[in-house]
């Protein structure tokens, strides 16, 4: 731990580089999973000071101090330099495929997983973990309702229902359910912000759903403590995936489903037009 963050500090060109760093452009040039990582550590390093969170107003005073805007996919914006050339898809490319070729690292969403299986949750929200996030290489706003567009055709009800919702509902706290208000949501929103309107009539609707549980136990799973020395990997998923993901053998891109155009985009994410 200690070695892969000075590895990690240092990647960035020291802790006095970082410390110069505003949050939100150290946050942005990571993968979702390393913004969370980082901030704490600063954090950390700052000697028992309590953290101060950035309000509304100085969050969006950094919109013009960047020539990309947040809510562009992971896939679309270099954190450090220009983009990669990516390695292209092959010609009916699964699930598997996007998660080695896209994806990746996928630490969060694996991770995730991982505790979600070790937890024993039903197949469908461990397969809801291993989801949850993937759309964010393609898109960040409303992540819930891109994602769980995204997989709508392939996955069982419940599990899009997981993934539609549970972005609503990390912005709500259930300590009964063992989940918390995050940090990380203080310093990437502002400490002083409040959900729009569509977020907090969504979050009325869940309350009363019978259905409730279903992304509460995402949010429950939703990990961002990134241990370096774990192995994460697609494996002990695979029979998840086996069996609760109906992967069309055309390809994900190829089969005319509603969000094919969505897997095309995220195959070929070079296209012009
Ligand atoms: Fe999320
Ligand atoms: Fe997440």
């Amino acid at each position: 731990m200690e070695i892969d963050r000075r590895a990690f500090i240092a990647s960035l060109g020291g802790t006095a580089a970082v410390s110069l760093m505003d949050s939100e452009t150290k946050a942005d040039s990571l993968e979702h999973w390393m913004e969370e990582q980082l901030d704490e550590q600063v954090a950390a390093n700052q000697a028992g000071q309590p953290e101060k969170f950035p309000t509304v107003a100085e969050i969006e005073a950094q919109i013009e101090t960047r020539n990309y805007r947040r809510g562009a996919g992971s896939l679309f914006v270099s954190g450090r330099g220009n983009v990669k050339k990516l390695e292209p898809m092959p010609k009916n490319p699964q699930l598997q495929d996007f998660f080695r070729l896209r994806f990746a690292p996928a630490n969060h969403v694996l991770q995730s997983a991982t505790r979600a299986l070790k937890t024993g949750m039903s197949e469908e929200i461990v397969l809801a973990c291993l989801l949850h996030d993937c759309v964010l290489n393609l898109i960040k706003p409303d992540h819930g309702w891109w994602g769980a567009q995204l997989f709508e055709p392939y996955i069982p009800e419940k599990s899009t229902f997981a993934i539609r919702y549970h972005q609503t509902l990390r912005f709500y706290p259930d300590s009964d359910a063992g989940y918390e208000y995050p940090d990380q949501y203080f310093r990437i929103f502002g400490e002083d912000y409040k959900p729009p309107a569509h977020i907090e009539a969504t979050y009325k609707m869940l309350k009363n759903h019978k259905w409730y549980m279903e992304p509460r136990l995402v949010t429950v799973n939703d990990l961002y403590a990134f241990d370096p020395k774990a192995v994460v990997s697609i494996d002990p998923f695979q029979d998840i995936i086996g069996r609760h993901f109906k992967s069309p053998k055309e390809g994900l891109g190829n089969d005319n489903s509603p969000s094919a155009h969505m897997w095309r985009t995220l195959a070929n994410p070079d296209q012009p037009l």
